[in-house]
């Protein structure tokens, strides 16, 4: 799918070679960090996060709340290093809820969005008193009110319109488009509101759309905050005290694609402003939720080859790391760049890069033009600081990968490697 566009944030600025030719991430060489942590492992640079920070803050201005969508990577270290920078987080199960306040964001920074929030996580979000909760159906919005009347206290809410604009991404990743599960239609949002402005336990606050992620052109989200700034002035008309408009995430990376002419940070911004702009709602506070864009190109999976095997005139290229670590391109034949750690002689010539795991989707490319590798080669997977960690598996008992931080002149451990005997942990036992 998404050989996307490049980005103004130049990815691979905390990605180079350094002394000898070896791959470096922010001037530490990968092989270094191979030989102290092991494979595979997950290798992100923080320098490369808050400079995606400064970038989409620059395209947004200093008002936006940037509002991380903490299932790109739910590290608490990410989201602890992103809450420094003031970011917010979006949130979508009371476990993301839970580590966004333990990693330091203030819950008024907040947002939760989701199809299926269940009674214990709206309690959770009402009794922490977050921004807003982003309603996405009819029944929902009538259990946060019998919630909210129940515990006595005035939920603000969020309308998750889908203003059924079609995103031009992957099929799997599209959410604004009407015969998706995601959020309210306009006609139903609008049937909503007289029922919304007369309760006095709901405050509607914020007008919210999410279309899709990996979005390949900035018009498409200026298209959903037109009409979500049209319902936006309908709502306020009919007395609702809306402050917010949240444009969603879903702002791309380059994967790979370092060379094309794209569409910068400073595009989806002008979109966004632009819309509000044009409906003479300028003045309202505007809330993005980014992942992918804030930390995709941070981060690269390190993997070792294990063996090189040729079969049926093809060359497989085995390596360490497997679909458990990266799901990305069984799931959506996702491309991800794969570049040698060490300089290797030879001419390149097309390979299948797989993992061990035992099914056929497990790759991570084919058909790749790669050198002649060996076992023991060390190769870095880019672009996965965002959907690679926070999507692993521990299928065919395979523990988690360890997670490292490059900081300065820090490599930290933000998660330990996975050991076997904890892939099965025994019951607890209550009292
Ligand atoms: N807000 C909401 C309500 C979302 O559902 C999502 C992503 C985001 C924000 C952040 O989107 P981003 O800025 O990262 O595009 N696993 C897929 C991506 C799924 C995205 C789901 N929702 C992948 O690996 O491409």
């Amino acid at each position: 799918m998404e050989r996307g566009h490049r980005q103004d944030v130049p990815p691979s600025v905390h990605f180079s070679p350094g002394v000898g030719g070896d791959v470096c991430v922010d001037g530490h060489p990968l092989a270094v960090i191979a030989n102290e942590h092991g494979t595979p492992a997950h290798v992100v640079s923080a320098a490369s996060i808050r400079r995606a920070y400064a970038s989409i803050r620059a395209a947004i201005g200093d008002r936006a709340l940037v509002a991380y969508a903490m299932k790109a990577n739910g590290n608490p270290a990410i989201v602890g290093l992103l809450a420094g920078l003031g970011a917010g987080a979006d949130v979508v199960s009371a476990g993301e809820l839970h580590w966004a306040l333990a990693a330091g964001v203030p819950a008024d920074r907040i947002v939760m969005s989701g199809v299926g929030k269940s009674d214990a996580e709206i309690r959770m979000a009402l009794d922490r008193g977050i921004r807003a909760i982003h309603v996405e159906s009819e029944p929902e919005l009538e259990r946060v009110a019998e919630i909210a009347r129940a515990t006595g206290q005035r939920a603000r809410i969020g309308l998750r319109i889908n203003p059924d604009v079609d995103p031009k991404t992957h099929p799997y990743i599209a959410t604004g488009l009407h015969d998706t599960k995601f959020g309210l239609e306009i006609d139903v949002a609008r049937r909503l509101l007289s029922c919304i402005v007369a309760d006095p336990f709901l405050d509607l606050v914020t007008i919210a759309s999410h279309i899709g992620s990996q979005i390949p052109e900035a018009s498409s989200i200026g298209e959903a905050v037109a009409i979500s700034a049209a319902f936006a002035r309908e709502a306020m008309a009919a007395g609702a005290n809306v402050r917010a408009i949240d444009a969603g995430g879903g702002w791309p990376i380059a994967y790979g694609d370092e060379d094309r002419a794209a569409e910068p940070h400073a595009a989806f911004g002008a979109a966004i402003r632009g819309a509000l702009e044009r409906a003479g709602l300028a003045e309202l506070e505007v809330t993005l939720e980014p992942g992918r864009a804030l930390v995709g190109d941070a981060g690269v999976l390190l993997t070792r080859v294990v063996f090189v095997k040729e079969q049926a005139g093809k060359r497989f290229v085995i390596v360490d790391a497997a679909m458990t670590e990266l799901v990305r391109p069984a799931l959506y034949d996702a491309y991800h760049a794969i570049v040698p750690v060490s300089a290797r002689a030879g001419a390149p010539s097309a390979c299948d890069v797989v993992g061990p795991v035992c099914e056929t989707g497990d790759f991570f490319a084919r058909d790749r033009s790669l050198p002649p590798l060996a076992r023991g080669d060390l190769l870095a997977i880019r672009g996965t600081g965002a959907y690679g960690a926070s999507m692993a598996s521990e299928y065919n008992a395979r523990p988690r990968a360890i997670e490292l931080l490059v900081d300065g002149n820090a490599v930290r451990v933000i998660r330990d490697r996975g050991r076997v005997e904890d892939l099965h942990p025994a019951p607890h036992t209550r009292p």
